[in-house]
């Protein structure tokens, strides 16, 4: 297990639309998975994508009890998430603050669907179909927009938000995190 280098905005293969994994449970996607994890902890993020350390398959990992970086949101279980699929639930978006560790230092509103469904495979080949909601759904929709080359700030409909986090938030304790 290691901590991998997270790439960050400008680095073309973030705009890559991922490979599907066809060999779930094999050596080198639970080295994979090991190493996305450690490196997710390192940086106290939400979620990580694998393009998001230069690896081009759909498998995207998220969840956390406590997060420093998102302070007010709720818990979400930690989760493998592969090849998968999002549906809305919801006819409208929702906005709220994004942060991305390939966009270390800054946040803006990005509007995602506020309910979804999203299905897809765990890391040991079994079924994943989830109707989630709030903080949940934005980080699952923010996580599978990595595996079509997408960054928050190509979803954000006002860019006069992206901001600094230190000036956005003063009393968020991101550290050197981002
Ligand atoms: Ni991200």
């Amino acid at each position: 297990m290691a901590i991998r280098e997270i790439l960050k905005m400008g680095d073309p293969r973030l705009l890559r639309v991922a490979k599907k994994v066809t060999d779930v449970g094999t050596p080198e996607i639970e080295a994979l998975i090991a190493d996305m994890f450690d490196t997710m902890h390192a940086a106290n993020g939400a979620g990580l994508a694998a393009p998001q350390i230069g690896v081009d398959l759909q498998l995207v990992i998220f969840g956390f009890k406590q997060n420093t970086r998102y302070p007010d949101a709720p818990q979400i279980p930690e989760t493998v998430l592969i090849n998968p699929t999002i549906t809305p639930l919801a006819d409208e978006a929702d906005e709220a603050w994004e942060g991305c560790l390939s966009v270390p230092g800054l946040r803006g509103l990005v509007p995602r669907w506020s309910k979804v469904r999203y299905e897809g495979i765990d890391q040991f080949g079994q079924a994943i179909s989830r109707e989630v909601d709030a903080f949940h759904a934005r980080v699952v929709q923010h996580e599978c927009d990595h595996l079509q080359g997408v960054l928050y700030p190509m979803r954000m409909t006002d860019l006069s938000t992206l901001g600094y986090v230190e000036v956005l938030f003063p009393d968020l304790d991101a550290g050197d995190d981002e």
